[in-house]
């Protein structure tokens, strides 16, 4: 790929945006677009380049982060005892939740960690968001 003295290849671009990004990600929990815009005036790059890695990447939020972190498994054993139907209270409850393939605590199908703690897969039970 060429590349001109003045700009950066796209490789040495990204992993300076990606640090930059991460650090914006620590000082607010997700990354507020102002921050984003303020990114591309620095780095001289179109919002677009900023906004098309930011979105790439699955670890980092365009919105801030709910209250309480759900994570619903969907490993096998949660999977075979009710993790659909754990979902579906959760939507029904408009809970925000992220999934897992596998906790370590398969005993306990199906499984619900909230802020890291596991628990029974009891949508009832959630705290409010
Ligand atoms: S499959 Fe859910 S904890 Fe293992």
């Amino acid at each position: 790929m060429a590349t001109t003295p003045d700009r950066p290849g796209c490789h040495a671009l990204d992993a300076s945006l990606i640090e930059r990004l991460h650090a914006v990600q620590q000082r607010h929990g997700y990354l507020p677009r102002a921050e984003l815009q303020q990114l591309a005036v620095a780095m001289q790059r179109p919002l677009s380049d900023v906004m098309g890695v930011a979105s790439f990447y699955h670890l980092f939020r365009l919105v801030p982060p709910p209250l309480h972190r759900c994570v619903v498994c969907r490993g096998t054993a949660c999977f075979v005892r009710g993790a659909e139907r754990l979902e579906a209270g959760l939507r029904r409850r408009g809970v925000a939740f992220e999934t897992a393939s596998c906790v370590g605590a398969c005993g306990q199908a199906p499984v619900l960690v909230i802020d890291g703690t596991v628990g029974y897969g009891d949508p009832g039970a959630l705290p409010e968001q």
